[in-house]
This record gives C-alpha cells, sequence and structure tokens, in this order.
C-alpha cells in the first residue's frame, strides 16, 4: 500500500513532464478547444498517471496568446461527458462570448460545438476555464492561460506563465477524490487539495541566468486555497493584478496573497549565484515550500538592471465616487456562521430546508443564484459603490463578470483594479466601478465550492 501525506507530496521531486496539446480539425474556420478526458502524469513519475478534464489533452490548456486588442477566435468542443462551457475570466467582453452556461448561453453538451469570438480590449494576464459545474470541471483541471501581450514589449529577457493549482488526490490510486461537492467543502473553506502544482507539474523546476530579469505571470487556478507566495533568491516587483497594471511597481518585502482566479505579475531580478537556487515559495501553516524552483546555471548580465518601470496603463473610464449609487452585498452563512433563514425562490425557509436544498450560503439573504433576481440594474456608464460585508467565518475571493474595478481604500481613495477581491472573515470592503459593458454579469465567490451553494448573483447593466 502505498501512503503519501502532504508533506511527502511536497518533499518528492519530480522530472517536468511537458503537456501535449492538439492543433484544430483541417478546413474549419476557428482552431478547436476541446474538452476531453485524459490520463496525465500530474503525480510524481513514480506514481501512476491522473485522470483529468482537460483542454487539448493537457492541464493547463494551452496557452492563448494575443496582441492587446486583438481577437480571440476559439470552437470550443464539447468530447467529454459533461456539459460544459468556457469562460474568459477578467476579459471585458461581449456579454454572449462571456460563457456562463443558463446566462450568456446554452450549455455545450457532450459532443457539441459553440464558436467563441470576441475581442480582447486591454492587456495583461487573464485566463479561461470551465463554466458548468465549474466546483468540479475547473477542479478537475478544465483551465487554461490567456495572455494578451502589450504593445510595447518590456525591458525583460523572458517571461514565465506560472499556474498554480492544488489537487485533492487519493495517493493509492493517484486518482482525484470525486467527492465533489461533499457537504464540508461546501459549507467550510471550499474543497482545498494535497498535491500543489505549477503548470500542471509537481515541484516545477526551471533554469535561470544570474542578473536575469523575468516577467513572472502568476495565476491562482485553485478550488479554494489562498496562495501565500514570497521569492527567495529573486528580487521582485509586483506590475499588475488581475491584469491590470499597477500605477508603480510595488517591491515584494512580504508574503503574497494570490487568491483563487487572481492574477499577479511580477518583475523579478535573479539575485541568487550561479550553483544556487531561487525560489518561490510557498508558506505552509508553519513552514515554507518550493513552489518553484529557479536553478541559477550561469551569468546572464554582470550587472543588475535599474528598477522596473510601470507598465503602461489599459485605458479605463475613471469612476466617479461622488456620483456613485450605493449598493451592499451582505454574505452570510457557512459553518460557524449566522444564517437561520434564507429566501429560496422567493419564499423564506428555515436553515434546514435551505441546506436540504443544498445550500449553505445567501447573498442579502437569498440563495437563488444565477437564476434569481439580479443585485441590481444598473444604468450603462453609471458610476457604482458596492459594500461588500464577509459575515462568515472564511475568507472569500469575490469575482465580478466583464467589469474590473477598484478597491477602494479605508480612507475612500481607489485602490488597483481587480477583477477578484479577497475578504478574510469578518472584513468589509468597498468597490467601485463604472458600470459601462452592457449585459448580464456574475458576481461570485471564486471558492467554486462556494458558488454553487448559494454564493452567486448578478448585475444587469443596459
Ligand atoms: Cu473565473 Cu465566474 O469565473
Ligand atoms: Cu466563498
Amino acid at each position: 500500500m502505498i501512503t503519501l501525506n502532504r508533506r511527502q507530496f511536497l518533499a518528492t521531486s519530480a522530472a517536468f513532464s511537458g503537456l501535449s496539446a492538439s492543433t484544430g480539425f483541417a478546413g474549419t474556420p476557428f482552431a478547436t478547444l476541446t474538452a476531453q478526458q485524459s490520463d496525465v502524469q500530474l503525480l510524481p513519475g513514480n506514481y501512476g498517471k491522473t485522470s483529468l478534464w482537460c483542454f487539448d489533452g493537457g492541464s493547463p490548456g494551452p496557452e492563448i496568446r494575443v496582441a492587446q486588442g486583438g481577437r480571440v477566435q476559439r470552437r470550443l468542443v464539447n468530447r467529454f461527458s459533461q456539459g460544459t462551457s468556457t469562460h474568459w475570466h477578467g476579459i471585458r467582453i461581449d456579454n454572449a462570448m462571456d460563457g456562463v452556461s443558463g446566462l450568456t448561453q446554452d450549455v455545450v453538451q457532450p459532443e457539441e460545438t459553440f464558436d467563441y469570438d470576441f475581442t480582447v480590449p486591454d492587456a495583461g494576464t487573464y485566463w479561461y476555464h470551465a463554466h458548468n459545474r465549474s466546483f468540479e470541471q475547473v477542479g478537475r483541471g478544465l483551465y487554461g492561460a490567456l495572455i494578451v501581450e502589450e504593445a510595447e514589449p518590456l525591458d525583460i529577457d523572458r517571461e514565465e506563465v506560472l499556474i498554480l493549482d492544488d489537487w485533492l488526490i487519493d495517493p493509492e490510486t493517484a486518482q482525484i477524490k470525486d467527492d465533489f461537492g461533499a457537504p464540508h467543502d461546501l459549507s467550510h473553506a471550499g474543497r482545498i487539495g494535497n498535491l500543489l502544482t505549477t503548470n500542471g507539474t509537481f515541484n516545477l523546476g526551471l533554469s535561470a541566468r544570474k542578473n536575469e530579469r523575468l516577467r513572472l505571470r502568476l495565476i491562482n487556478a485553485a478550488n479554494a486555497r489562498n496562495f501565500q507566495l514570497g521569492l527567495e533568491g529573486l528580487d521582485g516587483w509586483a506590475v499588475a493584478l488581475d491584469g491590470m497594471p499597477l500605477a508603480a511597481p510595488i517591491k515584494v518585502t512580504e508574503p503574497m496573497i494570490l487568491a483563487p482566479a487572481q492574477r499577479i505579475d511580477l518583475i523579478v531580478d535573479v539575485v541568487a549565484d550561479v550553483g544556487e537556487t531561487a525560489h518561490i515559495l510557498q508558506f505552509g501553516r508553519e513552514e515554507a515550500f518550493s513552489q518553484v524552483t529557479f536553478e541559477v546555471v550561469e551569468w546572464g548580465s554582470k550587472n543588475r538592471r535599474d528598477a522596473p518601470l510601470a507598465l503602461p496603463p489599459n485605458d479605463h473610464r475613471m469612476v466617479d465616487l461622488s456620483e456613485a449609487t450605493m449598493l451592499s452585498l451582505s454574505m452570510e452563512g457557512g459553518a460557524m456562521g449566522r444564517m437561520r433563514s434564507a429566501s429560496l425562490g422567493g419564499e423564506l425557509k428555515p436553515i434546514g430546508e435551505i441546506v436540504e436544498a443544498g445550500y449553505f450560503w445567501s447573498f442579502n439573504g437569498k440563495v437563488d443564484g444565477i437564476n434569481g433576481d439580479p443585485l441590481a440594474r444598473l444604468d450603462r456608464g453609471q458610476n457604482v459603490r458596492l459594500k461588500i460585508v464577509n459575515d462568515t467565518a472564511f475568507p472569500h475571493a469575490m469575482h465580478l463578470h466583464g467589469i474590473h474595478f477598484h478597491e477602494v481604500a479605508e480612507n475612500g481613495t481607489l485602490g488597483p483594479l481587480r477583477d477578484t477581491t479577497l475578504l478574510e472573515r469578518g472584513q468589509t470592503r468597498e468597490i467601485a466601478f463604472v458600470a459601462d459593458n452592457p449585459g448580464q454579469w456574475l458576481l461570485h465567490c471564486h471558492m467554486l465550492s462556494h458558488a454553487a451553494s448559494g454564493m452567486m448573483t448578478k448585475i444587469v447593466v443596459g
């Protein structure tokens, strides 16, 4: 019998195994993106392969890379057992292309296809993922990176796209534990995995050169884990959050928290010496583990560069806080929470019946999710301030589709633009945005088990 605890998962090393990607059928107008079941070497090589749900045979799926202002055209082909659809997370997209099953499109049934065709207004680091039964489909591997390049290349030596995930694996079988939707996950912190990977590889190892400057595009694809990251042997600056450039680079001096669905772009200089290793560290409860290793194999340049400049800003309409409509969202429920009743299908029901129906969380006292009344109907161009109160005992990563928002600082100033904001237990945060993209936009927790059990609403613009 093989048993493998989390520590051993993290301590065993594995060689990088490249994941294959297939391309489209000849004669079709769009390159295809095929959702299918594939057996992938996810665990270290002495374990068996793991059956995943993948785009084009790998998880992550193929990297989609396009110039700012360019067009993405992909034919989703569904070759697995459930209906699906693809959401382009963080893109200020045409609503019909947002990929939400049951809201912006019909679910794409097995053996059916759907053509996605949209332009990308903003440069930055984005991702795509399944958006039907996301808590299971993303948890089984249906996601990939979507990179939108700036018009002007940056002053860097190279870049790495690094997609972080954690998987819940049964080490005896090397298979994903199939208890998706387990009530404990739904009602607590979500589905937390026991195998941490980067780009589908445990202990990803890369090589680097001394004084080399890299751009790292980090993406958290995990269902529920907040990664706490640090740098060792790398001197770094954060330059963008959720795709959107920061006004000025921020030197990395303390652990960075990357909540599910969030991205951070770093510029890092390799300061470890030749023969040493640099790391992206991931902080556990008591100690730090290496998430990605950079082996410094030779000298790059003799000297370090000057501190990096800010990335060019994306063209974004400024929010006018003084003109803004105030909205509020109260998040309740979960284990150790205060929810005693909630409204389901327009009827107030006691918590027992709510739980019986599979819900554990409510937004403003309702659990109707995608089918319920919207949180708000807004005019196009309306300025909005939304106060979100996390009245629960768990952290939540709130994501708004189709529109980036500012986090509003305590002193009322506008913080960075984001598409996903982390609220710690008991925390209140205000966000502000201009509702300039017409359509029906989901607002939900990106701890995907929470979204599936009540933490979902929408706003309607125009
Ligand atoms: Cu990345 Cu509705 O999600
Ligand atoms: Cu949540």
